[in-house]
């Protein structure tokens, strides 16, 4: 199926038309790939959101998608980062992550050895729930169901600690957002002698503008990082007890508050008991609410478990609980009236800036520290709605529409001039921006 027998206004088809030209261009054979340059392998949060854009035009796809991703799991459930396919020049490439001999990895696909925000259940339940085929569907959530448990089973099982129902990662690539002001305080503390610095040599650099990606100091410390895994040979008890960098993350535990919740859906539809996972999902959101919500910030905020202190940094992702609908009503309207500060106006909508542009750590064309994502966007798009806040969830799918109209299927947006920036053709921009179409002329048809 491609666009079926929809209504769409001209504009909405167009877009339409283009962002499955994208999808289309990047398709691997089984998978998608984020941006033919810059990204030349599977990743594993953008295959989740590719899939939720991909099953409301092709359910086989999309289905493709997260089954391609599992076959890199490892026998230990860690779902890892980057699937690679074929020889594809990168870096980090399979061989820097060297997990060829690690215990739990598979022997094919390689694959890197750390892991993504966990939004794949979210993603999983979504192709079901916009599945055209729905027995086929059902089969399809039936053989994920056990590796999404073994999934979510390991980020239980090694990553948490003093009992604290709250996961943490391990690497600034484990957030999804590499160099976040975030990760500005737990980075600076880790110092790294030259000899300790494994060699490496960047490709990004080739294909992409050094001033929208991370410094060369930041590069250092992520492949010192990688390195420290490597030495522990993957193993989660040795990678705790020497790690440099363990972050209490609010985006990567809201995003598996919600995917339990997922999680529990897909079992009952399946049949199967929903309650682990719905307390999975309680236990996480109930202690995301103590111990990372700030009074004071009105915001739930990181926590650097080497420093032992929150992470004082507000970004877009901070208001991600909302998606999970993790905060109290109260809590939410502070966190709506704080979210618009970081709100500019595109044309007839609006986007969330990746860091507000206010905060003296904004860079408009800097990666993540400042520009407009539209996979953040989705987020909190969707989080307004949970909440009732209807006209500005509306704003922001109206926004990101005019964004892409104006600037392309790019990586990220520079908030102050709206050009597109970063990769070019990259998946997840178009995915989500064909499920925020296609979602509202739903709407608009049902009403009619
Ligand atoms: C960058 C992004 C990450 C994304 C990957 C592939 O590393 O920071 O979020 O998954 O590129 O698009």
């Amino acid at each position: 199926m491609r666009l079926g027998g929809r209504h769409l206004t001209k504009d909405d088809a167009s877009l339409v038309e283009a962002a499955l030209a994208v999808l289309d261009a990047n398709w691997m054979g089984a998978a998608t790939l984020p941006s033919p340059n810059l990204y030349p392998h599977q990743w594993s949060w953008d295959s989740a959101f590719i899939a939720i854009g991909l099953v409301r035009v092709d359910q086989a796809r999309a289905e493709s998608e997260l089954r391609s991703l599992f076959a890199g799991q490892w026998t230990n459930g860690l779902l890892p980062h980057i699937v690679f396919s074929g020889d594809r020049e990168y870096f980090p490439g399979p061989d820097f992550w060297g997990t060829d001999g690690a215990m739990p990895a598979p022997e094919h696909p390689r694959t890197s050895g750390i892991v993504q925000p966990p939004v794949h259940a979210t993603a999983a339940w979504h192709v079901y729930c916009h599945a055209l085929d729905k027995r086929r569907a059902l089969r399809f959530l039936e053989e994920l169901m056990p590796r999404l448990v073994a999934w979510h089973e390991y980020l239980y099982r090694e990553r948490t600690r003093d009992g604290q129902a709250i996961v943490e990662i391990w690497h600034p690539w484990e957030s999804g957002m590499d160099n976040s002001p975030l990760w500005d305080g737990p980075l600076a503390r880790i110092a790294p002698a030259a000899e300790e610095i494994p060699a490496y040599e960047r490709t990004d650099l080739r294909v992409a503008l050094p001033a929208e990606r991370p410094s060369a100091e930041e590069y250092d410390r992520y492949a010192y990082l990688v390195q420290q895994f490597r030495d522990a040979e993957y193993s989660s008890e040795r990678i705790r007890e020497t790690a440099a960098f363990a972050v209490w993350d609010v985006l990567f535990n809201s995003l598996l508050v919600q995917s339990n919740r997922d999680l529990a859906r897909i079992a009952e539809t399946l049949g199967l008991d929903p309650h682990p996972y719905e307390e999975w999902a309680e236990a996480t959101a109930t202690a995301l609410d103590a111990l990372l919500w700030v009074e004071a910030e009105s915001a739930y905020l990181d926590f650097d478990l080497i420093a032992g202190r929150h992470i004082d940094a507000v970004t877009a992702a901070t208001f991600t609980p909302l998606f999970a609908g993790i905060p109290s009503p109260a809590r939410a309207e502070r966190m709506a009236a704080r979210l618009a500060g970081s709100m500019v106006t595109v044309d007839a909508g609006s986007a969330v800036a990746g860091v507000a542009p206010d905060d003296p750590s904004f860079q408009p064309s800097l990666y993540w520290r400042g520009p407009i994502w539209v996979n953040i966007n989705w987020l909190l798009c969707h989080g307004l709605l949970r909440y009732g806040y209807v006209d500005e969830a509306r704003r922001i799918s109206d926004g990101i529409g005019a964004l892409v109209r104006r600037s392309g299927f790019r990586e990220h947006y520079n908030p102050l001039t709206l050009a597109g920036q970063g990769a070019e053709q990259f998946a997840w921009t178009a995915a989500l921006v064909l499920d925020l179409v296609l979602e509202r002329s739903e709407e608009e048809g049902g009403r009619q």
